[in-house]
């Protein structure tokens, strides 16, 4: 019954829609700050130092009692609405308590079989309709691109725009995940010189997967990362990404098996298969060989992370979960308080928190 299906046709989406990006990124932002969160390529080096400053304060914050109950009383005057409608656990849980932790009240729909979706309203009406009741929204949507256009529809149509983040769009971008697996290697990388010169190894679905694109956007503002594509001819980066690194000068590398990647790696980045996109099966027989287990631990250098944003099925055995390098929970839990400080940014509440929130600090 019409679910995902019935697409509205606004004036002017399509001209908007086909402009080159950088022309397009302008009408997401206010004032200087960020407002929609849609793609990695919004993010610079400023805003991501400034963001993780914020996110390792807040954590600090947290801490007490006093300084958590003190984050609370931010945003309790505000509400925010989360529309996700394609399988979510961490991004869900992670957007919905930070919400909670800025003091945002919350409401959300998980399945259009349960809103008004079901008797024929358009995804655009959907989105206009949370506008009316809340202040931002936080949305994942199987369509690649959706997130942008509910964005551009509330900021060029709409009597009350919000800010709209992509918590996740088809198999486009996850820019949020990008976010805090950045937070996560530079935490890691923090008494090695940073993100700067490292080698980021992408394992897996690299043609289907949304969080190694959004990840290799960002790899733009560090300077001399190399990045080494590991996976199936079929499933192998984007022509996409690939002239976009081009066009940054960032160096990568194909390649065909895991073991030719782990010896240079500083950072595993292992991925899932997405084969919830297959046509004929075409996942079956490929990915084998690109399954991380303890064995292979050995030939890693021993500094190296070993990173997956989670759900993970067999590409990483259970045995690696105690190695030191295996950062993957952590880089989890991550997500958290990197979404806390990307939605204070949003809402302007950064330079309370660096100023007010010092008394907190122990
Ligand atoms: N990493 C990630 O997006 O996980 P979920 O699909 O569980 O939200």
């Amino acid at each position: 019954m019409g679910k995902y299906t019935f697409e509205q046709d606004f004036e002017g989406w399509k001209e908007f829609s086909a402009l080159p990006i950088h022309e397009r990124l302008p009408l997401f932002f206010r004032e200087g700050r960020i407002y929609d969160v849609l793609f990695s390529q919004q993010f610079d080096r400023a805003f991501l130092d400034a963001l993780y400053v914020l996110t390792n304060r807040i954590r600090r914050i947290a801490k007490s009692r006093e300084g958590m109950l003190w984050l609370h009383g931010l945003h309790a005057h505000q509400r925010a609405m989360l529309y996700f409608v394609q399988p979510s656990t961490r991004t869900f849980l992670s957007f919905l308590n930070a919400c909670h932790i800025l003091g945002f009240h919350t409401s959300e729909i998980r399945d259009p079989q349960t809103s008004s979706e079901i008797k024929g309203e358009s995804p655009e009406d959907s989105i206009r309709t949370f506008s009316s009741y809340v202040d931002l929204i936080i949305m994942r949507h199987p369509k690649e691109g959706f997130a942008e256009k509910t964005a551009w529809l509330l900021n060029v149509f709409s009597d009350r725009p919000v800010p709209v983040i992509n918590a996740g769009s088809g198999r486009d971008q996850h820019p949020t995940q990008a976010l805090l697996d950045v937070y996560t290697l530079q935490r890691s990388f923090e008494d090695r010189g940073g993100i700067d010169g490292k080698v980021i190894a992408m394992v897996g679905d690299l043609k289907r997967g949304r969080t190694v694109r959004s990840l290799s956007y960002l790899m733009k503002n560090y300077r001399e990362v190399r990045i080494l594509y590991a996976a199936p001819p079929a499933f192998q980066i984007g022509e996409d990404i690939k002239e976009f690194l081009c066009s940054q000068g960032i160096s990568f590398e194909e390649h065909d098996s895991l073991e030719s990647v782990l010896p240079e790696a500083d950072a595993v980045y292992m991925t899932r298969i997405q084969d919830e996109h297959d046509v004929q099966g075409e996942s079956q027989s490929e990915y084998a060989e690109f399954s991380l287990r303890r064995e292979h631990l050995e030939r890693m250098k021993p500094t190296a992370v070993i990173m997956h944003p989670l759900p993970r099925r067999g590409e990483i055995d259970v045995m690696v979960d105690k190695d030191p390098r295996a950062m993957y929970w952590r880089q989890e839990r991550n997500g958290m308080w990197t979404r806390c400080a990307l939605i204070s940014m949003i809402f302007g509440s950064d330079e309370t928190i660096l100023e007010e929130g010092e008394r907190f600090l122990r």
